[in-house]
């Protein structure tokens, strides 16, 4: 029998070739990005997100606000249109994890930072609807009410440092004293407002 053959009748030995052939393609197109300067070193000018903002995003997780929102921006003449430059990887870099999201039920948000005043978003959190009266959006009015926990700001800084956020030791001491006496509707809406903004090509 022909080595071709055996392999062709032995759903084993070919499921194993096929293992190792899809393997070695992937791999292929996967390794050269990590050396890439484009997908994996920040662009001029991105900033790491300061303490307040950090916890804004933590914020922004817990509340699921990634489940109606996207936060980047395919590079298409409609979506330009709309949002903005679209994303670039250097983006993205101290985004640990990245919250690019899959659904867009309400706005992509990649590049909202500063199209709206601190108090339209404080309005809007509290109930969409008095902003937007068509808004299916839900409201998050205990986000004002909340004091803001930032008990862990410090060790949430060192784990983002050790992923490659260049946070430094001033960074990192001043960090209990930029959270004192915020609610949790501080920290998102500056989350909100930073988002986007390193890139200047703006709609
Ligand atoms: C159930 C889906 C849903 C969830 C969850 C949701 N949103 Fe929205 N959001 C929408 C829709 C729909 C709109 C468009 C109408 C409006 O502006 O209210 C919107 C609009 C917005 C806008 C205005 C965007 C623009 O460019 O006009 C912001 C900012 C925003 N949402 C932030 C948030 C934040 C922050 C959270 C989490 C705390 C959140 N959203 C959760 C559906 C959602």
């Amino acid at each position: 029998m022909r080595s071709h053959e055996k392999l062709e009748k032995n759903v084993g030995l070919l499921a194993l070739f096929m293992i190792i052939a899809v393997s070695l393609g992937g791999l292929t197109q996967i390794v050269p990005l990590f050396f890439q300067k484009e997908v994996n070193e920040p662009i001029t000018g991105l900033k790491p997100y300061t303490a307040l903002q950090l916890e804004g995003r933590d914020i922004y997780i817990r509340e699921g606000c990634v489940s109606c929102h996207s936060q980047m921006i395919r590079p298409f003449r409609a979506e330009t249109e709309r949002y903005g430059h679209y994303s670039v990887a250097g983006e993205f870099v101290y985004d640990h994890p990245f919250l690019w999201g899959s659904k867009r039920t309400g706005p992509d948000l990649a590049r909202v930072g500063g199209r709206y005043s601190d108090d339209w978003h404080r309005t809007h959190l509290q109930n969409p609807r008095n902003v937007v009266p068509e808004s299916k959006m839900p409201g998050y009015p205990w986000l004002n009410e909340n004091q803001l926990d930032g008990s862990n700001i410090v060790k949430k800084m060192k784990v983002m440092r050790f992923l490659g956020v260049p946070y430094t030791d001033d960074d990192l001491k001043g960090a209990n004293k930029a959270l004192e006496g915020k609610t949790e509707m501080d920290a998102i809406v500056a989350y909100l407002q930073v988002l986007g903004t390193a890139v200047k090509n703006k709609r």
